[in-house]
């Protein structure tokens, strides 16, 4: 069954590149990812591509006269601007063509200790820059062993509600839970829905129903052509953050027809 037209309008599909290519692999890759989802995608599906800061500006070119295209950095900087040597602005951000930037992913979260105080923050240079967070949440494998992972996510959501209140536009949530990420291991599409809704009921009563209804919930966590229609086919599942499969224009574009498709 195809989704309602309220729920398609939620679609998008974004890939996180992370820390990989070079600039003449992301200009090749980009090439090949425009290429065949012009082709091949007959509705206007959004897509965002988030490559490693210095291929930005050279993913941008050959995106921006693709309307479905939008771009995302991967993090920005807690501060507006100043002596952060190593940080990126939001605003320079914005001025090399970004509209989303990805917050909280779990790499992060665990790899440099990125605290949930420190994500407002962030949330808050996304707003003021003009950039739609792309906020992502997700238990471990420990938590869900314990029977956590609703008590975890609805934790790490509500420690950013008021900075996401704050924001006038659009945004986005990514449920990742941690132990799929990378591990060839996926939620099941019957656990990643339970996740969504339990997110959607936040946002509605923190937000109001209409922002919930329009907010994009993407699944991340080792999607790829094989399990991401059943995942995409769940109410609440709007679209996916994919990270090893967007390294692959193909096995990318199986995954964007699925969703056009779901
Ligand atoms: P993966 O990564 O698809 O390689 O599991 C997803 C992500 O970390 O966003």
């Amino acid at each position: 069954m195809a989704k309602s037209d309220m729920n398609s309008a939620r679609k998008l599909l974004a890939a996180n590149w992370k820390m990989n290519l070079d600039l003449q692999g992301a200009r090749v890759l980009a090439t090949e990812v425009v290429h065949t989802l012009e082709q091949e995608l007959r509705t206007p599906l959004p897509i965002v591509l988030a490559p490693a800061f210095p291929l930005l500006q050279a993913v941008h070119h050959l995106t921006k006269d693709h309307a479905r295209f939008g771009l995302a950095a991967q993090d920005l900087s807690s501060h507006a601007k100043g002596a952060y040597t190593g940080e990126v602005a939001g605003t320079m951000l914005h001025s090399v063509g970004c509209r989303y930037v990805i917050i909280g992913h779990s790499e992060r979260r665990q790899y440099y200790k990125e605290t949930e105080a420190l994500l407002a923050l962030k949330i808050e240079q996304a707003r003021l820059s003009g950039l739609t967070p792309i906020f992502c949440l997700g238990e471990t494998l420990e938590n869900r062993e314990a029977g956590a992972q609703k008590d975890v996510v609805t934790a790490q959501l509500k420690a950013v509600m008021p900075a996401l209140a704050d924001i006038p536009g659009q945004i986005i949530l990514a449920y990742e839970p941690v132990w799929a990420i990378g591990t060839g291991r996926t939620a099941s599409p019957e656990q990643a829905q339970e996740m969504h809704a339990l997110l959607r009921g936040l946002l509605n009563k923190a937000l109001g129903s209409e922002r919930a209804e329009n907010t994009p919930l993407l699944y991340g966590g080792s999607l790829n052509a094989t399990n991401a229609a059943p995942l995409f086919a769940q109410p609440d599942v709007d679209g996916g953050l994919v990270g090893g499969a967007s390294l692959k224009a193909r096995e990318f574009a199986h995954i964007a027809l699925a969703l056009a498709n779901a």
